[in-house]
């Protein structure tokens, strides 16, 4: 049996740590050729070669999403390197501190709103030039839960994360003549090293998002990598400008 992404070329950004590291290794299970980026150097180089090692096509480059020489230079390097891009997962992401509007630090606001949808704005665009010339392509970008709903005492990342769909949602319009499909994967809360850096050892926080999940338990991030393994696959090929949520219906009402 032939992988859901066979011969495909493929970027994922946040792959070094969490719901990018399973989707890259779901990607490279389904035979995508892949092209890694994280900021984390070490983390996201190590994974390469793990691949690579294993005998999957796999390459990595230190990149700060937020930054868009570092992203022209990464698009760059994957035209140079794969000749195209057939799919762009752009997952990477940081929380913000917690606490009401009015004392929320510009900084934090500012660093949050950079990374999770100046990020995605700046990675679409680099991909979609690429993407238009081929006339194809599909790109998925990681929203959330709360991007739908409101996240009291975490604005920025709400915010963001609302921001994501918006441009999902234009990107999908924009480019839907062009044979370019554009979704956003919305994960529940996924056991990763984000959510445990927010959690720490506070029991109650642990409680509290526990009791939001109608399953009783968190999401793996290899659950989420299945939907982005669909979205980005020619089974979806009429999907475009949805948002997927992946939560066992935790926000649903
Ligand atoms: P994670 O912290 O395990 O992985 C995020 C990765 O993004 C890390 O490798 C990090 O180095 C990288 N990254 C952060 N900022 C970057 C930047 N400016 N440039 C390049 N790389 C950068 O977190 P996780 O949980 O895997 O998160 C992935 C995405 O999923 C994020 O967008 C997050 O907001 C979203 N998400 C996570 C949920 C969860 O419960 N874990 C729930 C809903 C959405």
């Amino acid at each position: 049996m032939t992988g859901m992404l066979e011969g495909k070329t493929a970027l994922i950004t946040g792959a070094a740590s969490g719901i990018g590291e399973a989707t890259a290794r779901l990607f490279a299970k389904e035979g995508a050729r892949l092209f890694l980026a994280d900021w984390n150097a070490a983390a996201g180089q190590a994974l390469a070669d793990e691949l690579r090692s294993a005998g999957h096509d796999a390459f990595f480059k230190a990149v700060d999403v937020s930054n868009e020489a570092d992203v022209e230079a990464l698009l760059k390097t994957v035209k140079e390197t794969f000749g195209r891009l057939d799919c762009a997962f752009n997952n990477a992401g940081i929380n913000s501190t917690g606490g009401p509007i009015d004392q929320i630090d510009l900084d934090d606001w500012s660093r949050v709103i950079a990374v999770n949808l100046t990020g995605v704005f700046l990675c679409m665009k680099h991909e979609l030039r690429l993407m238009k010339e081929q006339g194809r392509g599909a790109i998925v970008n990681t929203s959330s839960g709360g991007g739908l709903i409101p996240v009291p005492n975490l604005s920025p990342y709400c915010a963001s994360k609302h921001g994501v769909l918006g441009l999902t949602k234009t990107a999908a319009r924009e480019y839907a003549d062009k044979g370019i499909r554009v979704n956003a994967v919305l994960p529940g809360s996924t056991d990763t090293p984000m959510i445990r850096e927010g959690m720490g050892d506070n029991e109650e926080v642990k409680e509290m998002i526990l009791k939001s999940i109608p399953a009783g338990r968190m999401a793996h991030a290899s659950e989420i990598a299945e939907a982005v393994v669909w979205l980005c696959s020619d089974r979806a090929s009429y999907v475009s400008g949805d948002s997927l949520l992946v939560d066992m219906a935790s926000v649903a009402r």
